[in-house]
């Protein structure tokens, strides 16, 4: 090892889960000397931390190695890995196509990353797309004492048995697992004592968690009682698996924040059956039903794939429908892409412009939503953790409950306080605001 810390560029796409697992990473690789640099021209290893869900996604990190290869061909000694679901998914197709490729390692494996750093030091290759029988979580270190900003993701749980038709996670992040609550609070206090005062509890099929007693529920009553941890959230969430005692916590747990993302994909019976979804656009309204009787100013999000193999107009305009009956305060939607190995891959596709003009129109109506719950918190009271100073100077930006971004202008440095805030006006994709009170 060298006395000067070599320095690591991590590229992270895709899910919050990746951010995480990016972290972990950097973390696991500090033990080997390596520190983090926001400057890839100055690094040591780059590592590109991938995406699958997507074929836009997946396509994204080889035209981002290529755009390495000048530096690669300058600094022999920069060492390239690729981490993530397109590594799990691809694992030596990478290199074949990629020679400059030095590592890959899926997102079960990141914990031998140490070991797989120093083979290829000592100037070999290190693939490894196991589904290890050793857990991840109990080999990497504990995580440093370093300070940290007022937010945090903790992964929860991973991978899904749920086997969407579209969908690969099943197959990159393999079958469900949750961790132990104990280990998770544990975690979970090291952040509080770091600064965090919100933590996201994350997870492929975060509610499907079985960790611990009383599941998803049971585990955020358990980290409720932490002091300094204010605010908790969860993400992401099948409908299938939103149980009693989870939507009873909306209600019930004061540090649960009222927003919640439930993916629909679609409003069609027909095409939510050939997805594999297991529920019917009926089923999901009356559970929403539920949850808003349990808190009734939840904001809902969710997830729509528009043009999935077999889609009519009629299928579509259900889709439309269910969003109108809803009314989201955001949501994604996406162009269906076909994914290898996935079911629906085999079936035949709607054409790209149908799917264009659906998406347009979807993605129309979504945004209008969006607008009209912002506009719906303007007069409102609400509490923000501010997270950081905003563009202007003495302006200062959070997350409110919703998770809507808030900016206010104050003298004092506000970050990681949590304050209530008046909202006056409401913009595009952010909401202004004054203090009140202390
Ligand atoms: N094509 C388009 N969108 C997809 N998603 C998952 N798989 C695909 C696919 N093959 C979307 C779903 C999911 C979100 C994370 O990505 O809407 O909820
Ligand atoms: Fe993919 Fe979510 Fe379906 Fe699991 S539940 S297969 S992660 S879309």
């Amino acid at each position: 090892m060298t006395d000067q810390p070599r320095k690591l560029f991590i590229k992270t796409y895709g899910c919050q889960m990746n951010v995480y697992d990016s972290e972990r990473m950097a973390e696991a690789l500090g033990g080997q000397g390596y520190e983090q640099t926001q400057d890839v021209s100055e690094a040591d290893m780059v590592l590109f931390n991938t995406c699958h869900i997507r074929e836009k996604a997946a396509e994204k990190l080889y035209s981002d190695l290529g755009r390495l290869k000048g530096q690669k061909a300058m600094n022999p000694d920069l060492k390239i890995g690729v981490t993530g679901c397109v590594a799990q998914a691809e694992g030596e197709e990478i290199v074949r196509r990629m020679p400059m490729v030095d590592l890959v390692v899926g997102p079960q494996s990141y914990h031998r990353l140490p070991q797989m750093e120093q083979a290829v030091r000592a100037g070999g290759r290190a693939i490894d797309t196991e589904f290890p029988e050793d857990d991840k979580f109990e080999t990497l270190r504990s995580r440093p004492r370093m300070a940290r900003g007022p937010t945090a993701f903790l992964t929860v749980q991973e991978g899904c048995d749920k086997f969407c038709a579209f969908c690969v996670v099943p197959y990159t992040r393999g079958a469900e697992v949750s961790r132990p609550a104990e280990r998770i609070e544990t975690e979970a206090r090291g952040l509080v004592e770091a600064g965090v005062r919100e933590i996201t509890l994350l997870g492929q099929n975060v509610n499907a968690y079985h960790g611990g007693e009383g599941g998803l529920a049971g585990l955020i009553s358990r980290l409720a009682r932490i002091d300094g941890l204010d605010r908790i959230r969860y993400t992401t969430s099948h409908p299938n698996d939103m149980d009693e005692a989870l939507i009873a916590a909306h209600g019930e747990e004061p540090k649960l924040m009222p927003y919640l993302h439930l993916p629909v994909q679609s409003g069609s019976d027909r095409i939510l059956k050939a997805m594999n979804r297991k529920h019917t656009a009926e089923s999901y309204l009356r559970l929403i039903e539920r949850i808003r009787a349990a808190r009734p100013d939840i904001l809902m999000t969710s997830d729509f794939i528009v043009g999935f193999p077999g889609e009519t107009e009629d299928d579509f305009q259900a889709t439309l429908d269910l969003v109108a009956e809803v009314g989201y305060g955001a949501a994604y939607s996406f162009k269906y892409s076909a994914r290898p190995g996935t079911p629906a891959a085999e079936r035949e596709t709607v054409p790209v412009d149908v799917m264009d003009d659906r998406l347009q129109r979807l993605q129309a109506l979504l945004s209008a939503q969006q607008t009209a719950a912002q506009e719906a918190m303007v007069g409102q009271v609400t509490t923000v953790l501010f997270e950081k100073p905003g563009r202007r100077p003495g302006q200062w930006g959070g997350k409110s409950e919703h998770l809507h971004a808030v900016h206010v202008t104050a003298a004092d440095d506000l970050r990681g306080q949590i304050r209530r805030v008046r909202i006056t006006e409401a913009a595009p994709h952010s909401l202004g605001g004054e203090l009140i009170g202390s």
